[in-house]
């Protein structure tokens, strides 16, 4: 019986743009499923937005718009990103889907009727400004053991130790910047402590489910113990509310792999799938999972238990990936090596030379992957245009302007044809396992063997004898037989490149086992149009210069955000008596300073007539800090003091922003400093 599959990639939050590191995942996945698609087996890619949680709740608020229309607005525009590196999912959903939640709501049921489910009071860190509990990384603070400044509630990027957020010292809200205070709450928790979960998960971890670095993993974390799993947060948060508990909804980290069932189902209602074939129980179909080695504790642990006490079926492997360098560094804003999809699809770069590139560094294991751009080149060139397109390019217009188009009988040296009998299955093989490396090796391999049998034959030579006329035929018909057989094996690569050879070699499809059958004599071919285009280093450039630039457009547009976020106040209306508390005065800078490693930040020191003060303003897009040094400007005097990276802000300046530019306030001429602005 022929295998059925369903494959998913992570699914990728909604608060922020598909970048290369992003793109790995999915170009990995896509190449599995359009091999799988390729040797006829009934395999189905879906995934989804992850919409839930804080940082859409709050990017959303940023924005002045609703959750739900920030989520349709990236919605369009990750699909977009996707389909620009044609990474073809056959659905695209959201975890904001009634499908989700019904799932979400019956696995949550079924793990409490298991008596998985246990309620407690826990004590957490609380934004009495912004009233909401924040989650660790929205606090920070000095680290308790090496005293750094404004480490997250997590851990020390300095030290490198892991504590708790109240464990910080002088601890802020990086939503309002107010001091936290410590409040209970009622939580929901998965009971993974329960012996029945961890005599699950050790069984099923070591099922042969997980890559031998995977496992060891999962051994240390069983080894050293499970505790239970927070699955609810309180309101305000973007998500499911909780059945029989108002105000609490499931952490976003619960419903998100749910998404993938939910996925699933509204691809079978359109299309008439079963869906319990994929998720029942004892379901005899496969499914798997391709995530960054950062989620494996999600993917391995949680939800494995999850599906498993809620009488559902498991993953058959869970198949973990590295992290993406960029010239063997973590990508960076700052080096333009932090490139989104969408700018590279928009400097003309094609999709094709990353899913090549990618393709040759990925393996089945969880190393991370160096994009090198120097070698990116390289490769492309010399492999893609040098070696595939090559052999085509040389003979194809042989065979339209002598011979109509029509093929002649291939005629292979013995050793040529032996090596391209062998490579159906080998290369089958490598790409089975994910071993695309060495699956693109081969198929450079046979290349070179493709191109020697051209060049010791030369076409351009027998074209110019008339008495080589037979021959000239058979040398091209051969080459571009090769060709054919070389297209099907890069297929799942490059998908784009390939249906344009079908066309040029007259062909509606690519099938694995077409590799065993030899285009035959009297098949047509069409003329040859152009396939692919050389990299230029140039374009590299103008890409890492378009992601410099990019960051300057972002930090202006994140200032506007937070204007806006200000002025907004969620839309409510005011009283005169709380327009009155704020202090509004007219200021004079006084001196304005760069900071060094900020790159939105200036430093302002104002006057006020009887006093001075310190503020941070995030209009360094926007004004050179001689520009504004003597001018008026208007600041809200009585803001709280707010502790930022770069030391204390006493205050706030007011400007006018939006996405194109950022104005400062002044009053007319004649204002003093310190008056009242009301
Ligand atoms: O780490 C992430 O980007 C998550 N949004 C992945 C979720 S995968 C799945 F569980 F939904
Ligand atoms: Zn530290």
């Amino acid at each position: 019986m022929s295998r059925k599959i369903l494959v998913t990639s992570a699914l990728p939050y909604a608060n922020g743009s598909i970048h290369l590191g992003h793109l790995v995942e999915y170009i990995q996945t896509d190449i599995w499923v359009r091999f799988q698609k390729m040797q006829g087996r009934e395999c189905y890619y879906v995934c989804a937005d992850d919409t839930h949680g804080t940082p859409v709740m709050l990017r959303a608020q940023a924005e002045g718009i609703a959750p739900e229309q920030l989520i349709a607005r990236v919605h369009g525009e990750h699909l977009r990103d996707f389909q620009g590196f044609h990474v073809a999912f056959d659905n695209y959903d959201s975890t904001h889907s009634e499908e989700t939640r019904r799932y979400a709501e019956s696995i949550y049921a079924e793990l409490k009727r298991a008596g998985l489910i246990d309620q407690r009071e826990i004590e957490q860190l609380y934004d009495p400004a912004k009233k909401m509990f924040l989650p660790d990384r929205f606090v920070k603070g000095e680290c308790p053991k090496c005293r750094a400044r404004d480490q997250y509630g997590d851990s020390c990027e300095v030290c490198g130790s892991a504590y708790t957020p109240s464990d910080l010292i002088n601890p802020y809200s990086v939503v309002s910047g107010a001091v936290p205070i410590k409040k209970k709450s009622e939580h929901y928790f998965f009971k993974l402590s329960d012996p029945r979960c961890r005599e699950f998960l050790q069984a099923w971890t070591r099922a042969g489910t997980l890559q031998p670095e995977a496992a060891n993993k999962l051994d240390e974390w069983l080894t050293s113990g499970l505790s239970d799993w927070d699955i609810s947060r309180d309101a305000p948060y973007f998500g499911f509310e909780i059945p029989g508990a108002p105000g609490k909804f499931f952490y976003v980290w619960l419903d998100a792999p749910v998404g993938y069932m939910g996925s699933f189902k509204n691809l079978c209602d359109r299309l008439q799938l079963d869906f319990d074939e994929f998720w029942h129980a004892d379901a005899g179909t496969e499914l798997y999972h391709f995530i960054g080695k950062d989620i494996l504790y999600f993917h391995a642990l949680f939800w494995p238990a999850m599906l498993e006490f809620s009488g559902y079926r498991k993953p058959t492997q869970i198949f973990a990936h590295g992290f993406l360098t960029v010239n063997g560094e973590k990508m960076s804003k700052s080096r333009g090596t932090f490139i989104t999809a969408e700018s590279y699809l928009k400097q003309g770069l094609n999709p094709e030379w990353l899913r090549y590139y990618y393709a040759a560094k990925l393996n089945g294991s969880m190393e991370d992957i160096d994009l090198n751009f120097d070698d990116f080149v390289a490769r492309v060139n010399s492999d893609l245009v040098g070696k595939y397109v090559n052999i085509a390019s040389r003979c194809a217009g042989f065979l339209t302007k002598r011979f109509g188009g029509v093929l002649a009988a291939p005629e292979l040296p013995a050793d040529i044809e032996n090596a391209f009998a062998a490579a159906p299955e080998e290369v089958a093989g490598y790409y089975e396992k994910r071993e695309f490396g060495k699956a693109l090796r081969k198929i450079m391999h046979l290349a070179d063997l493709a191109n020697q049998y051209v060049d010791a034959n030369k076409p351009w030579g027998l074209a110019k004898d008339p008495t080589q006329e037979k021959l000239l035929h058979a040398v091209c018909s051969t080459a571009l037989a090769l060709f054919r057989d070389l297209t099907l094996y890069l297929a799942p690569v490059l998908p784009q490149t390939a249906a344009r050879a079908c066309q040029l070699l007259n062909l509606d499809d690519l099938r694995w086992d077409d590799a065993s059958k030899r285009l035959p004599a009297g098949h047509r071919i069409k003329p040859y149009e152009h396939l692919m285009t050389r990299v230029d280093q140039k374009q590299i450039t103008a890409l890492l210069d378009a992601n410099r630039e990019n960051m300057q457009t972002a930090s202006a547009a994140a200032a506007s955000a937070v204007a806006r976020e200000i002025a907004a106040v969620d839309g409510a209306t005011i009283g005169i008596d709380d327009f009155t508390k704020i202090d509004l005065r007219v200021a004079r800078i006084i001196s304005a300073e760069h900071i060094e490693k900020a790159d939105k930040l200036l430093k302002l020191t104002l006057d006020l007539g009887d006093q001075q003060r310190t503020v941070f303003a995030g209009i360094k897009s926007a004004y050179r800090p001689e520009q504004l040094v003597g001018r008026l400007t208007v600041m809200v005097a009585n803001l709280a003091p707010r502790k930022m990276k770069f030391g204390v802000s006493e205050g706030m300046v007011l400007a006018a922003a939006d996405d194109e530019g950022i104005y400062l306030m002044s009053p007319d001429d004649g204002a003093r400093p310190g008056m009242r602005v009301k």
